[in-house]
């Protein structure tokens, strides 16, 4: 186990996870606890952001610890908890709020996208928001941070944050620079509709996406109505990249199959793409459905992940407070 690497990744409880978050960021979070000590978080003050529904958040919270736990991430290893359970994320956002510059935050795209054209009804919330993940991340002082590459941006913030807090307050290593651990192969999985656009929990189509709930039934109509392409499979990645959803479909095979692209261009070039269609079929329901059964049972015993939830809380508090007492003191606060 490396000691000087700290992983922290979060995820928001906005939903059904789905294939997405999994081949994206779930799977990485599953093969780091192995080497280092991991942090993962169910950041619940991100979510509210923008409105959620009191009880349906609750349940999203414990959904999200069960499909945490259902991919394998253990309690024994990592540890699991929710953000707003420990309250130095808070006062140190608001800290970092105080280093971070309007200048850099106007830059981020994912404000733009999720502000959409009426920028002035956006929550404040929503605007700060990337100044709440730099706090997520400082706060234990993590080097490594798991994302899919819609968040490269977000991390690259936080780095210039934690840059700008140690030039500030004269201590030059006292915040890590955090590294983003992106999937070389698959950072971005598109939706089944539109190979334009990340597939997305707020996606209005559920034909959009694979949710790690999905029945095989529905894995399977929804993949047989996936955008692909009227001609042909070619046999190079040339011709695929003007075709974004059968590109995507190519890629999300790879990944499960564990093929490089070049070889599976090689097994599928000219063949028609209902070929694919069905080999991906299979593996999605052999990979995807057992996980979605276990987060179904998962969630027959809440009491059970609310146990986990309390016990993460307690040990990420403990180095939480550690840290805040030393930035308390180098920011001047009593
Ligand atoms: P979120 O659901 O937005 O909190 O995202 C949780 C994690 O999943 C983050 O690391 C995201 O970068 C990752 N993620 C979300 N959507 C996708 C996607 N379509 N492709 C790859 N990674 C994703
Ligand atoms: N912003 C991330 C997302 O939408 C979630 C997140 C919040 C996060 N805090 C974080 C990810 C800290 C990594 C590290 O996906």
């Amino acid at each position: 186990m490396n000691k000087k690497k700290l992983v922290f990744s979060g995820v928001q409880p906005t939903g059904n996870l789905h294939l997405g978050n999994y081949l994206g960021a779930l799977k990485n979070f599953v093969s780091l606890q192995k080497e280092m000590n991991c942090i993962y978080c169910v950041v619940d003050l991100h979510a509210i952001t923008v409105f959620q529904s009191p009880n349906e958040l609750k349940n999203n919270v414990l959904e999200t610890v069960a499909s945490f736990l259902a991919t394998g991430l253990s309690p024994d290893k990592s540890i699991i908890f929710n953000q707003s359970s420990v309250s130095g994320h808070a006062e140190l956002a608001w800290i970092l709020n105080c280093v971070s510059r309007i200048g850099w935050l106007n830059r981020m795209t994912q404000f733009k996208d999720k502000a959409g054209s009426d920028k002035e009804k956006a929550s404040v919330g929503l605007y700060i928001y990337p100044n709440l993940m730099a706090a997520d991340i400082l706060l234990y002082k993590a080097t490594h941070v798991p994302v899919g590459a819609d968040q490269k941006q977000h991390l690259e913030l936080s780095r210039d944050i934690a840059q700008k807090f140690n030039n500030d307050f004269g201590c030059k290593d006292f915040f890590p620079l955090p590294e983003p651990l992106i999937s070389k192969n698959i950072s971005r999985v598109m939706s089944l509709r539109d190979g334009t656009k990340k597939m997305s929990k707020s996606e209005e189509s559920d034909y959009s996406r694979i949710n790690l709930k999905d029945s095989a039934e529905e894995i399977n109509k929804k993949i047989k109505k996936a955008k692909s392409d009227s001609e042909q499979i070619p046999g190079d990645l040339k011709s695929l990249e003007k075709k974004p959803e059968a590109l995507n479909l190519i890629n999300i095979y790879s990944e499960l199959s564990k093929t490089s692209l070049d070889k599976v261009l090689n097994e599928m070039s000219g063949k028609e793409y209902s070929f694919l269609k069905k080999k991906l079929t299979d593996l999605l329901i052999s990979e995807i459905t057992p996980v979605g059964n276990e987060i179904k049972k998962l969630l027959d015993d809440k009491a059970h992940l609310e146990k986990i939830l309390k016990k993460g809380k307690e040990k990420a508090n403990i180095i939480a407070e550690e840290n805040l007492k030393i930035i308390r003191e180098k920011v001047g606060l009593i």
